[in-house]
């Protein structure tokens, strides 16, 4: 499993890029708002994110636009921005049209807001190098998140995708919206490609008490050996 950061903070990227085990980062409109971001300021800042993770980290910006072409003219800009740049697209008609378009230019495409197997097979046929089913939104409406995302893998690993209706070689299951180690642990075990986690839960997953307590009495019994 890799690991996306899913965040627009400058600060946290950096943070999490020196660690190194960051494989990319995924923003949305939210998490820009979040940080008080700008829409003049969007691409310059979606260009300082690619330069931070460097040319191997996808960097997932998402188009707000509704219509397909409005959403293709969207894709083109941005996939301009920087090499690594995948356009995110939310799972409806307009964005499978617009997906289907861009993936056969060559513009790799993240489908975002994917509730379902169908929703998601659909999004692998249209083209789609990454699809996002969402973990913590079903949590939040009392339905279990990990259920859908382990049968969204299963199904995508029955088919292959990789032929040249779909312009690409390889599709790829993005855990998002994820809320906690726990999430992260259960999408290793049923094979998803990549969680893409809040800077938070990134934090936690470094860290386990006993992990915390051995440190302890190691350090202990090092001031031991010093003094003796
Ligand atoms: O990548 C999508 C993710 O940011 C959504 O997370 O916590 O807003 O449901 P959340």
């Amino acid at each position: 499993m890799k690991f996306f950061l899913d965040t627009a903070d400058l600060k946290e990227i950096e943070e999490a890029a020196s660690w190194g085990c960051l494989a990319g980062v995924t923003t949305n409109p939210s998490l820009y708002a979040k940080i008080g971001g700008k829409l003049s300021d969007f691409e310059n800042h979606i260009k300082r994110i690619c330069d931070i993770v460097g040319p191997d980290c996808p960097v997932s910006a998402e188009s707000v636009a509704m219509t397909r072409d409005e959403i293709i003219a969207d894709g083109r800009r941005l996939a301009k921005i920087a090499p690594n740049v995948v356009v995110k697209i939310p799972t409806m008609v307009e964005g499978l049209a617009a997906t289907k378009v861009l993936a056969s230019e060559g513009i790799p495409v993240n489908m975002t807001l994917c509730f379902s197997v169908p929703q998601a097979i659909l999004a692998a046929r249209a083209g789609a190098r990454y699809i996002s089913p969402f973990i913590g939104r079903f949590d939040d409406i009392s339905e279990d998140g990990l259920d859908q995302v382990e049968n969204i893998v299963a199904a995508i690993s029955n088919y292959d995708f990789s032929d040249a209706t779909c312009n690409h070689e390889q599709v790829e299951i993005i855990a998002a919206s994820v809320r906690s180690a726990n999430h992260v642990t259960q999408c290793a075990l049923m094979g998803a490609d990549i969680a893409t986690v809040p800077f938070p839960v990134l934090k936690k997953l470094v860290q386990h008490p006993l992990t915390d307590r051995g440190l302890e009495s190691f350090m202990a019994d090092w001031e031991k050996v010093k003094n003796a």
